[in-house]
């Protein structure tokens, strides 16, 4: 059977007159930074087996192009006594960086790469030295930085660390950044990243001094016994022999192997019996008997196999049955339960997939026994049910494709790759999932193994190609247009730094095409627009681009923008802004007016101004007001600017926006639009949950209400996932009136659980990639789900048509309504006031907000008047419906 040693490669060497590294000493850069201000480092790890003086290496640079092509500008000394250990690592960082980088600085240096500065670790003096690495070269100016794994001008607004797989330097820098994630030593990450930094999972890598292995007479120790009962190995450091079966061989990709020992283990539950074992060196085969000799290591809590020093494959066993887990740790008892797991297989009883986010980018996704709703959208945050709710969160557990390197090709799920007809969305069920547990990144991850089924994917939410039915006559909606900006003049052109997202024509046009799809199938009388480019009103701005656009749709909608006067056509100071547009042949305008901070200074300006309009509808006459918000988002912090202290279960700037929810309120009450109807619709991203204060605020202090609980239900309704929490910041909030002539609200979900990869962006996909994941379709034409409102109940025409509404189409605003039937008259209030006892009817919503639970339930008149529905039971006494 195969024998081997770990191949020894010396490091590529340069340089005349060569100094020589000693031979047990390995350095090299094990990771880099370039981030925001003064937030750079450099890392540099020994992968040798004994310490390297520090004062026989240096680290020269040159700053952006060199002096004279090839050689350094700056010597630059280590610390003098500096000793790295093996396994060790050194960092070099600003003096003002980042505390999390300081914390772990073992020496300050104040010309740190801008990106586009070189800099090599050299071995000897300055007189006689060999380079043994590079981030970057001395070569010429690179211009804005250099290139790395494909990343353009990656050495800038990037953290990049050296792939675990690298054993040494390499001087070469155009090998060492390679041309793809595959073909180079890094693994990129994106700026401001430091979670890396002070410590490389690297190996240390022993000499070729040890005797062979061979199976017939190594005498190894028990995996169990490596692993021991506690969260470290009791025997970190020490050289051992294992033996076991190879469970995973994930050697191609993950450049090791998972094995676990046969015939049950120890049969003790508290340790585990599977180790990973970082080695390539000798091709393993799953089924595989195995003895390895290497050194047991603690990285970021897991216990591997590394410094692999002999391989022996024995023969084949056959693999153990895995670990059956019929469902996931909660947060508080995943260390307990997985730990004594780590390294084993396992197999997961039907899981649900809660969060996509990275998949496309990093192959993960992370798996939970349960839909996790936010908890403060069900709970007040301050009560004891919502601090249990989010104890016991089952998302204990990620799926990942064994593959560090990034963007793969094909997107790893589901099944032989996502395109955008074969999607997976949250709220999908996984089965058969099964692989070797292990733990990276503070997270256990379950990898993805050939030769075992792949997970199957149940569309347990599936995609619905048309807007949920509300029932009205008039729908408004609300939709989050993720940074619409449709390019030069008015406004930046895509390639500014003040343009957002789509970077090019090319892209403008798939999010145009997108969003359009979205809008022109919702075929609302009144759309309220968030993050739509702040640049007026006139030819050529972001709203009149998309009314333009609905007027060439395949179905034509003829729609317009409410305009506003204001200063430098700016709605507020943010470049993006919030906006309504309206069918003029369904609804006209009365009035408008922006509440901003300069009418009430509880309003602060780094919420974007809401926006109210007083619409008629021009069949009934009848008068509403819709009002547009976004408020503050709950990322940057509010403690600088406004000391609105930060919280972790409501996020940044809680205080910021209930005082803009109680300025709304107040405003609302002064009929700012000079319409005196009580009839208000509060939409948008209020970037609030349910129970969260600025809800509250508008529930209990100026009784408006939340449309979307009152037809569907807190715990199941959704409009946007952030970490894997489900949840609607976006809101269709009633004042105590016109509630009454609501039909239904639903978010239609389209983009929240979408992965983001089928959005119309290019950046980070293959040729072939920017084809499969693309359509013109709705899905993924944002990041938030639009909310669909149903306003007045449409009239029957009794005996003729049971069910059919009045087509807003059919509906112009110079003659009244022609209907089919004359017994219906033209001047028929909306909604009636009285119902006929009896006439309840009890019928399936379309849609399963469910996410696997029960399907919901409404309840309406026959004569379809009054619809009302609820989760737990029939809520018709607030409209009147008994
Ligand atoms: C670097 O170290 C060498 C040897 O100790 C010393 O001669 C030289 O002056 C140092 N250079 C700098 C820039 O400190
Ligand atoms: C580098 O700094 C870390 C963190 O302070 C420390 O643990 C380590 O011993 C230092 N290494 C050297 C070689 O000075
Ligand atoms: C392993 O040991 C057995 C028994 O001593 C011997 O017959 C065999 O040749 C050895 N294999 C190798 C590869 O050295
Ligand atoms: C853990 O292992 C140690 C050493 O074998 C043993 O003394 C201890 O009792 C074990 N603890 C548990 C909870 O099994
Ligand atoms: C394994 O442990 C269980 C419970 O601790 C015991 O019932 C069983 O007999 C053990 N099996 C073996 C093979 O020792
Ligand atoms: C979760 O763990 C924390 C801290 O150990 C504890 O305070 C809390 O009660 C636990 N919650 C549940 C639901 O077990
Ligand atoms: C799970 O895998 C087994 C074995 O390959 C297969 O028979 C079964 O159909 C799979 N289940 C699903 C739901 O795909
Ligand atoms: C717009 O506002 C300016 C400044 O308040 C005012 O002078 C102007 O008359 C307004 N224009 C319109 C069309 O209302
Ligand atoms: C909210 O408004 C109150 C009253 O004006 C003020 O005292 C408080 O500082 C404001 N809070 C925030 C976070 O803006
Ligand atoms: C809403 O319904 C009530 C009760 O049927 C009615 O009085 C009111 O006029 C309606 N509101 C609007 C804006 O039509």
């Amino acid at each position: 059977m195969a024998s081997a040693f770990l191949r020894f490669t010396v490091a590529a060497i340069i340089g005349v007159d060569a100094a020589t590294v000693p031979a047990n000493v390995r350095l090299f850069f094990s990771g880099f930074a370039e981030g925001s201000s003064n937030n750079k480092y450099l890392e540099i790890y020994n992968a040798g087996t004994e310490s390297a003086n520090l004062g026989d290496w240096a680290f020269p640079t040159v700053s952006n192009g060199p002096t004279t092509p090839g050689v350094y500008e700056n010597w630059n000394n280590f610390t003098a006594g500096a000793l790295l250990g093996p396994g060790k690592v050194y960092v070099i960082a600003h003096g003002s960086a980042d505390q999390k980088i300081l914390d772990v600085t073992n020496q300050t240096y104040t010309y740190m790469s801008n990106g586009d500065d070189g800099v090599k670790l050299a071995y000897g003096t300055e007189a006689d030295h060999v380079y043994v690495d590079a981030v970057g070269d001395f070569q010429a100016d690179p211009g804005t930085g250099w290139d790395i794994c494909g990343e353009a001008a990656g050495t800038v607004d990037h953290t990049f660390v050296r792939k675990t797989s690298v054993t040494a330097g390499n001087p070469d820098w155009d090998a060492s950044r390679g041309t793809t994630a595959d073909t180079c030593e890094w693994v990129v990450y994106p700026k401001d990243e430091w979670k890396y930094v002070g410590v490389h999972p690297g190996e240390s890598v022993t000499m070729p001094t040890e005797a062979v292995l061979n199976c017939s007479t190594a005498s190894p120790v028990s995996i169990s016994k490596v692993q021991g009962n506690g969260s470290t190995s009791p025997m970190v450091g020490e050289v051992v022999v294992l033996k076991g079966v190879v469970t995973a061989d994930l050697q191609g990709t993950y450049g090791g192997f998972f094995m676990q020992e046969i015939d049950g283990g120890d049969n003790d539950s508290s340790t585990s019996d599977g180790i990973y074992v970082a080695d390539a060196s000798v091709v393993v085969s799953q089924g595989d008997l195995v003895v390895v000799r290497g050194m047991i290591k603690e990285n970021y809590a897991e216990t591997p196999l590394v410094a692999v020093s002999a391989v022996d494959v024995c023969g084949k066993a056959p693999l153990p049955m895995p670990y059956f887990l019929d469902m996931l740790p909660t947060r508080n008892t995943s260390k307990t339960i997985l730990e004594p797991l780590e390294g084993m297989l396992i197999m997961l009883s039907p899981v649900i997939v809660t969060d996509h986010y990275n998949l496309a980018k990093y192959g993960e996704m992370t798996l939970s026994s349960g839909w996790n709703p936010v908890a403060s959208q069900v709970f007040d945050p301050l009560s004891k049910e919502h601090m249990e709710m989010y104890d016991l969160y089952r998302d204990t557990l990620m799926l990942d494709d064994a593959n560090p390197s990034q963007n793969p090709d094909p997107v790893p799920y589901p099944g032989t790759g996502m395109t955008y007809d074969n999607y997976i969305r949250t709220g999908d069920t996984l089965t058969n999932v099964t692989g070797p547990l292990s733990y990276a990144f503070s997270k256990y991850k379950i990898q993805k193994t050939p030769g075992f089924p792949a997970p199957t994917v149940q569309h347990t939410n599936p995609r619905e190609d048309k807007p949920p039915d509300v029932k009205g006559r008039l729908i408004i909606a609300g939709f989050n247009v993720f940074n619409y900006f449709n390019g030069d003049n008015p406004g930046p052109a895509f390639s500014s730094s003040l343009n957002r997202d789509a970077s090019n024509a090319e892209e403008f046009a798939k999010q145009r095409k997108k969003t359009l799809s979205a809008i022109s199938l919702v075929d609302a009388a009144v759309v309220g627009l968030l993050e739509i480019e702040n640049d007026g009103f006139g030819v050529g701005s972001a709203v009149q681009d998309i009314v333009d656009g609905l007027k060439t749709a395949t179905a034509p909608y003829t729609y317009m923008a409410v305009t506003f006067n204001v200063t430098d056509d700016k709605v507020g100071t943010d470049a993006i802004a919030s906006a309504i547009i309206y069918q003029p042949k369904l609804v006209s305008v009365v009035g408008k007016a922006i509440l901003d901070s300069s009418l009430d200074p509880m309003f602060l300006s780094i919420n974007r101004p809401t926006l109210a309009v007083t619409f008629k509808e021009v069949f009934s006459g009848n008068e509403f007001t819709v009002v547009i918000n976004h408020l503050k988002s709950k990322g940057s912090s509010c403690v600088a600017c406004c000391a609105d202290p930060d919280s972790t279960f409501v996020g940044n700037c809680n205080g910021v926006r209930t005082n803009a929810t109680k300025a709304i309120g107040k405003w609302l009450k002064t009929y700012p639009t000079g319409s005196t109807t009580d009839d208000i619709l509060i939409i948008g991203d209020l970037n609030s949950y349910h129970y969260e204060t600025p809800i509250q605020t508008l529930i209990t202090d100026f009784w408006y209400v939340d449309m979307i609980d009152k037809f569907t239900s807190k715990e199941t309704s959704s409009s946007y996932v952030y970490a894997g929490l489900a949840g609607y910041l976006d809101h269709a909030l009633a004042s105590s009136t016109l509630m009454r002539n609501i039909t239904m609200v639903m978010a239609w979900k389209i983009n929240a659980d979408e992965n983001r990869a089928l959005d119309y962006n290019t950046e980070n996909k293959s040729a072939s990639q920017v084809t499969s994941l693309y359509n013109d379709g709705p899905f993924r034409s944002s990041d938030h789900d639009p909310i669909i409102i149903g306003l007045y109940t449409p009239l029957v025409v009794p005996e003729q048509v049971t069910s059919a509404a009045i087509k807003p189409e059919q509906v112009t605003s110079t003659a009244p309504p022609s209907l089919t039937s004359s017994s219906t008259p033209t001047t028929m209030a909306p909604v009636a006031t009285t119902m006929v006892p009896g006439s309840v009817t009890v019928t399936k919503v379309k849609g399963n907000h469910g996410l696997g639970r029960a399907k919901l339930q409404s309840v309406h008149t026959e004569d379809g008047r009054c619809w009302c529905s609820g989760r737990r039971h029939c809520q018709c006494d607030w409209c009147g419906c008994e």
